[in-house]
């Protein structure tokens, strides 16, 4: 089994037993540093938006909620460092769709930067403006990260009935996934600029 296969193997495990995984080292130190590169390229050229939430017409509630800034990424693009991390998704995608028969169609992906002092407050991804997002999969840009800067990825999950809460730090490399219609998480403050890249794996094209 190659390295890559072993780290999807661990995620499914994870999945199915805690309906979360968290992979450090998913991205490697090179790959990390080409992903910075693009996104403040294209951050740099002025395309990424407030993010919103729901329905467009609610966007202006949405910085009480959400403070990020958005871009999504094209399935089409061109620039090398953006497509290894598509191609990191679709390995993804074909070996759950393999292995566990999830009918994964089709995904989408956005950069994410939470300026000092943003958060996104407790929310499940998979809502009713936003349906069809079977797993949601995040990768950490974030190098030299301390845990005085806060920006944890906290989820919420049950246990005998009880709720827990795990904090993961959002490292550089390290990739996180969860079922989106199941669990609540949140993005607590955040105290230095946080960097990460988003994406839902859906059941629909
Ligand atoms: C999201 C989200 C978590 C994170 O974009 O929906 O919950 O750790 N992100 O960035
Ligand atoms: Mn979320």
């Amino acid at each position: 089994m190659s390295t890559q296969e072993q780290q999807f193997e661990l995620l499914i495990e994870g999945i199915l037993a805690n309906g979360y995984a968290v992979c450090d080292n998913f991205l490697t130190s090179n790959e990390v540093l080409l992903l910075l590169n693009a996104f403040s390229a294209r951050y740099e050229a002025g395309s990424f938006k407030e993010a919103g939430i729901g329905k467009q017409s609610e966007v202006h509630k949405s910085s009480l909620i959400r403070g990020d800034e958005i871009l999504w990424l094209e399935n089409s693009t061109q620039d090398s460092a953006e497509r290894v991390l598509l191609q990191h998704n679709q390995a993804f995608i074909n070996y759950l769709n393999q292995t566990c028969y999830l009918g994964i169609k089709s995904s989408e992906v956005h950069f994410a930067k939470y300026a000092t002092g943003k958060f996104y407050r407790r929310h499940r991804d998979s809502f009713q403006a936003q349906k069809g997002r079977i797993l949601s999969v995040i990768y950490y840009l974030n190098t030299d990260w301390i845990p005085e800067h806060g920006g944890n990825l906290v989820i919420y999950t049950q246990q005998n009935g009880m709720e827990e809460s795990i904090s993961i730090a959002p490292l550089a490399g390290r990739m996180v996934c969860f079922e989106s219609d199941k669990l609540d998480h949140e993005v607590t403050q955040t105290h230095a600029e946080r960097l990460s890249i988003t994406g839902w794996f859906l059941n629909h094209s």
